[in-house]
């Protein structure tokens, strides 16, 4: 497979949907700014086949030429993201059906079913063209299949293929109403034909809940499943025609509709879009650059992010002089090997002609985000090829889990509040703030690499997850879980014989019951050592059975029993937190799991600067970030160094503004 050979720094670019003169005005602004590659073609369908039979591919072509001339790396898409009018008039098929069980017309975008065979045999085809077009221009870099796969399609051609796809997984009817528990309300199915897709007009209740989690979780499965074979398809249309550029497809974090574990199985390079909010914190966006590089363990591609504004959000604020340059080095810090923005040209009309852009609406390079991109374009120019593939490594991995999302989200009780990626969360923002490096990791992923595993909220145990777990515990692991975990199996069917099910040898306690607390409502968890902090949201009653009390509740019916506790196991130790502690509570318990898993920070000062670290070729890049919206000092450890960014020098306790970003190369 091709490497890239520098830092891919440019981003999503339409010149199709600009006249011809435009196109020469943007390499030279790009030129001024270090810009080296360009994202084309992702919603050029309708343009390169205006017809069932035509195909026109002059345009692009001119605009291949222009960037080859421009020495561009170049990521080409497939373009299959919106459908064409004249496909949709003709197959209306190729609309999905929604979750209220509408047709749809044409319109909006990532809109075909995945079970269409109409949208299979031309989106293949599309691959095809151009990759037999394209597939060996001396400038392609990257391949980028269809655009941020996601949503759903309950349609008849999506129905029968998931009777298809459940008569695979299960083999007979009595098999999947065992699974699915269909004796209940009387649900039973006597053929495959009985199964129909689970939405609003089905057993949904509302989009996020459904009265049979065991088929909404399988059609979830199903759905993820059979977008990837849309992707694998394009993917080996391409191969066919080109077996050594590497093919993406941009991921969007945590989204929930996906099992990013396993496409990323299927795909060369993971690329992601990132899009905080204004308020979403930094310890959120550092844990999905680590998703995105967890997803296969290694470097990914930043495919998209603002250079400075949003649409889409509620407030869509600037991002602040200097934020986008911190930004994208907190992005590389987490493993990017790319910065690639949407986009580079503001559009003239439709929705997103107040997302922000390289070149914005003024159409010159005499702007604040210009003069911003260009310092970013000049750095990384510098650095040329010095940080590609270089690695992250962490002794903490936290689990994440498809499977377990959306089983978790499904649940009908014991509290609607609870949310799985805010639970995942608050873990990762106490390493976070610490600078202890993490990988969020799948779960069967070796966890013998870990000195810490976190598994907060491990709803599902699924099989052979009890073992996995239970064998790295015994070999000396340490092992974090807590509420709503161990609770059912792949099916969502609870593992019978007290909770946490299959957790419980390893936990050495069983959670009687389980309490939902409302908003307004707390418990106090009281720490041995005389500590007091608050705990909400739900509350198991535990009894011990062989682990140790580390905190009691302070008041309720179950006031004096163990809210937080700590088994041996094997020569391991497992933490089970049974409630949502607040930040001192967790502070307390993460604190103890550092000291037994012998857990440091990256650097021994306690400062609110981020410090990441990546390694290549026997060096260690430090990256010193302050994040934090106000100065920070400078800290030993990289006192008196010299940046290789801007070549500075800061003494001990030396202010560094906010955004202000450092790299130190030992
Ligand atoms: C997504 C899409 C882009 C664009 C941006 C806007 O990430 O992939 O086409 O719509 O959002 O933020
Ligand atoms: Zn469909």
């Amino acid at each position: 497979m091709k490497d890239f050979k520098r830092m891919l720094y440019g981003g999503d670019y339409n010149p199709n949907q600009w006249p011809r003169e435009i196109w020469d005005e943007d390499m030279r602004i790009f030129r001024l700014a270090d810009i080296n590659s360009a994202t084309v073609n992702v919603f050029s369908w309708a343009k390169i086949q205006p017809g069932e039979d035509e195909y026109d591919f002059a345009e692009l072509d001119e605009i291949m030429e222009m960037l080859k001339k421009e020495n561009y790396d170049i990521v080409l898409a497939t373009s299959t993201a919106a459908l064409p009018a004249w496909m949709v008039r003709r197959y209306p098929e190729v609309a999905r059906v929604d979750y209220e069980g509408l047709r749809h017309k044409f319109g909006q975008r990532h809109n075909a079913c995945p079970n269409s065979p109409v949208f299979q045999k031309f989106s293949r085809r599309m691959a095809q063209k151009l990759a037999e077009r394209y597939g060996d221009h001396p400038n392609l870099a990257c391949w980028h299949i269809s655009n941020e796969y996601g949503g759903e399609c309950y349609c008849e051609n999506c129905e029968k293929a998931f009777r298809v796809w459940v008569k695979k997984k299960y083999g007979t009817i009595d098999a999947v109403n065992k699974a699915w528990n269909m004796h209940f309300w009387g649900h039973t199915l006597y053929d495959f034909d009985d199964i129909v897709a689970p939405n609003a007009l089905s057993d949904g209740i509302g989009y996020e809940k459904t009265a049979f989690a065991g088929i909404s979780i399988d059609y979830r499965r199903f759905m993820s499943d059979s977008m990837l074979e849309n992707f694998k398809a394009e993917r080996d249309a391409v191969r066919e025609f080109d077996k050594e550029t590497p093919v993406t497809t941009n991921l969007m974090g945590s989204y929930k509709g996906l099992d990013y574990f396993k496409w990323a199985k299927e795909m060369d390079i993971v690329s992601w879009d990132n899009y905080p909010a204004y308020d979403t914190p930094w310890s959120s966006t550092a844990m999905h650059h680590d998703l995105m590089r967890g997803l296969k363990d290694k470097p990914f591609m930043l495919m998209e992010q603002t250079p400075s504004q949003q649409n889409w959000q509620r407030y869509n604020s600037l991002k602040r002089p200097g934020q986008m340059r911190a930004q994208s080095w907190q992005t590389v810090a987490h493993g990017a090997d790319t910065i690639q923005f949407f986009q580079l040209r503001r559009s003239v009309g439709a929705c997103e002609k107040f997302h922000g852009a390289v070149i914005e609406h003024s159409g010159t390079e005499n702007t604040r985000v210009f003069r911003e991109v260009a310092e970013l374009g000049h750095e990384l120019k510098a650095l040329g090829d010095t940080l590609l593939g270089a690695k992250n490594s962490a002794k903490v991995g936290i689990i994440f889990d498809w499977d377990n999302y959306w089983g978790l989200e499904y649940a009908v009780g014991p509290s609607a509040d609870l949310k799985y990626v805010p639970q995942l969360q608050q873990y990762y923002a106490y390493f976070y703030e610490r600078n202890i490096p993490v990988d969020m990791i799948p779960v069967d992923a070796d966890f013998t690499k870990y000195s810490a595993v976190v598994a907060p909220v491990l709803y599902m145990v699924k099989d052979g997850m009890q073992e996995a777990l239970e064998n790295y515990v015994n070999q000396g692991g340490i092992l974090l879980t807590g509420f709503m975990s161990g609770l059912v199996d792949q099916s969502d069917n609870v593992h019978l014989g007290g909770y946490p099910g299959p957790l419980r040898k390893l936990c050495g306690i069983w959670a009687e019951e389980i309490d939902a607390l409302a908003p307004e409502q707390t418990n106090v968890l009281k720490f041995t050592d005389g500590t007091d902090a608050a705990c909400s949201l739900l509350c198991d009653i535990i009894h011990l059975e062989g682990a140790e009390s580390l905190a009691n509740y302070g008041s309720d019916f179950y006031k004096d029993t163990p809210a937080v506790t700590k088994n041996a196991f094997g020569t391991g130790k497992v933490y089970y937190v049974g409630t949502k502690p607040d930040a001192v509570g967790l502070r307390k318990i993460l604190d103890m799991l550092c000291a037994d898993a012998d857990i440091k920070p990256l650097v021994g000062e306690e400062t609110k600067l981020e410090i990441a670290c990546r390694e290549k070729d026997g060096k260690r890049y430090w990256f010193v970030l302050n994040l934090t919206g106000k100065p920070q000092p400078m800290i030993g450890a990289f006192a008196d160094k010299t940046d290789i960014l801007k070549g500075r020098t800061l003494k001990a306790g030396e202010m560094l503004e906010n955004w202000d970003t450092l790299l130190y190369v030992e």
